[in-house]
């Protein structure tokens, strides 16, 4: 086989894919059976301990200070049934959601975790609205069939009206709560019979029995004749599993299962190595990049500054686009126009980072950043190429930076241009005076940048509020219209961490006039790279 031929079937084995759902809906413990079943971690419990609290910002940091965690836990690669996973994480708290998206523009597919008690969740629309912009595909799973949950048709009807979703149900439960007995296949009429054990590590139960059978009559008892006509009846009115329509995103098959119990998970982990697309093109500002092209390229998706405190590194995600990464080589800097030469790089398998001697196209290589690399960054190997989609938002949250000791402020600027390139904050610094100002999504940023400036950087900071709702990125082709404009609003004007040109909103009616007054100006809510 030559080269060509070997790149290729890596790549037809690739699979990357991210869990979304609401916190609590059972992400880590799924995320953990799928180790588990990927061989990937021997023992139940393993991932579970690691998870950072959801709810309470100091658990949260006290988590972090263990930063082998973070990387463990950002990516995950194992193998499955002849496949290579990648598995994203991505962050449960909605104040992290600026990491989420990014990290939801490298995947190809998608695993929906839906709580069967609650239904569709808040955070769970905003992430399915994200994945529907750009057809992500996507397998559901309804979890927590142990529990009394709501009544299944309703749930299929929520996502489908909520979140404009075909539904496809592939297997369906019988019973709930106490009276949980199992999975019926829809497609080959099995049953799988449910056995009550918590955080097992081995798949509860995988024998199947013929729903036609003596020995199901005997299982389900008066059960069998009730269950024989809800199965015709969902047959008959739901829509079928249909790959086209999953792969453009349309429909989703649905699992139901218990994550706890480890239920229905290898059922639909066996079938999304099955049915899950390999990694797909990708749109950049020129063309489209396909995988199987043989020159390198990728994009930076996520930076994690001081992972691990005893080399005080900096690790850049990159997701391969196409060709194959080799140690040593070098990579063209897109934004910066100049080689580099990656000579280490590292793969995440689950509780280990290592370093790789290979990458294919879907996988997630970590590169080790000297200050050089942004998210949205783009590599090849000489071509001039920006991937598109990987945006920054516009803050709604500021907070002006009060340094407790003057003579730390060079530590300060550099903590937070690593803090803002890693996108934990975003940070603007007034044309018009020497204050910092930090922009955030969500109120608990500020709580982690105050956190590990101290941590990380020896700096004690504290915040003011200040008079900003909001801010927009500056573009404008008309030269002259543009510095008349800098002239005269010179007092709202700063520079981002990445040098771009923005305007801090006082208020949004200041804004609308703004936009009014000055109708050659693009007053930006999102930036690419
Ligand atoms: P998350 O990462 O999406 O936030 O959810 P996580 O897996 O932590 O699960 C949230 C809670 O739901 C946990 O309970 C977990 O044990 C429980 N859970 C997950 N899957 C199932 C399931 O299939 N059935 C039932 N009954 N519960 C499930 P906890 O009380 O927060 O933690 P723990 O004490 O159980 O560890």
């Amino acid at each position: 086989m030559n080269s060509e031929n070997i790149a290729s079937n890596e790549i037809a084995k690739r699979q990357t894919f991210a869990i979304i759902s609401h916190p609590d809906a059972g992400k880590t413990t799924i995320t953990e059976r799928l180790l588990l079943l990927g061989h990937a971690i021997q023992i139940a419990g393993t991932v579970k301990a690691r998870k950072s609290s959801k709810h309470a910002t100091s658990d949260w940091m006290q988590m972090e200070q263990d930063r082998g965690i973070s990387v463990t836990t950002s990516v995950m690669q194992f193998p499955y049934s002849n496949r290579i996973v990648n598995l994203l994480d991505t962050p449960g708290h909605a104040d992290f959601s600026e990491d989420t998206y990014r990290t939801l523009t490298a995947v190809d597919s998608a695993l929906m975790i839906i709580d069967g008690a609650k239904g569709v969740e808040d955070r769970t629309i905003k992430l399915m609205q994200i994945c529907r912009l750009r057809n992500t595909p996507t397998i559901t799973f309804i979890n927590k069939m142990d529990r009394d949950i709501r009544d299944p048709i309703e749930l299929l009807d929520e996502i489908e009206s909520v979140l404009g979703l075909e539904v496809a149900p592939i297997n369906w439960p019988i019973g709930m709560g106490s009276q949980f007995r199992g999975l019926i296949h829809l497609a080959t009429e099995t049953i799988m019979i449910y056995e009550r054990v918590k955080n097992s590590a081995f798949p509860n139960n995988e024998i199947t029995v013929a729903f036609n059978s003596s020995e199901a009559r005997d299982i389900l008892g008066d059960d069998w004749s009730e269950l024989s006509q809800q199965v015709e009846l969902i047959k008959g009115t739901m829509a079928k599993f249909d790959q086209k329509s999953f792969l453009t995103g349309q429909r989703t098959p649905i699992y139901f299962g218990s994550a706890m119990g480890n239920f229905g998970v290898k059922q639909m982990l066996d079938d999304f190595v099955t049915y899950a697309p390999s990694p797909l093109r990708r749109k950049a500002n020129t063309r489209l990049v396909k995988p199987e092209e043989t020159k390198f390229s990728g994009f930076i998706f996520k930076i994690q500054a001081n992972m691990d405190p005893k080399h005080r590194d900096r690790i850049a995600f990159m997701r391969i686009c196409s060709g194959v990464f080799r140690p040593g080589m070098r990579m063209y800097h897109c934004r910066l126009g100049k080689y580099i030469r990656i000579t280490d790089a590292l793969t995440f398998l689950a509780g280990n980072r290592r370093s790789t001697s290979f990458g294919y196209p879907g996988d997630i290589l970590g590169i080790y950043n000297h200050g050089t690399i942004q998210i949205g960054d783009a590599f090849s190997e000489g071509e001039s190429i920006q991937f598109t989609g990987i945006p920054h938002f516009s803050p709604e949250l500021f907070r002006r930076v009060i340094l407790k000791d003057p003579l730390k402020n060079k530590q300060l600027q550099k903590g937070l241009k690593q803090l803002s390139e890693e996108g934990a904050t975003q940070i603007f610094m007034p044309l018009g005076n020497n204050n910092l100002i930090l922009g955030a999504v969500g109120v608990l940023q500020f709580d982690v940048v105050r956190y590990r400036l101290l941590d990380e950087y020896r700096v004690d900071a504290g915040y003011e509020t200040v008079n900003v709702v909001t801010s927009r990125w500056i573009y404008c082709d008309d030269n002259k219209y543009l510095a008349e404009f800098k002239a005269k609003v010179a007092l709202n004007l700063a520079l981002d961490g990445g040098g771009h040109l923005t305007y801090l909103v006082p208020t949004y009616a200041n804004l609308s006039l703004m936009k009014e007054r000055w109708p050659k100006i693009d007053f930006a809510e999102t930036r690419e790279h």
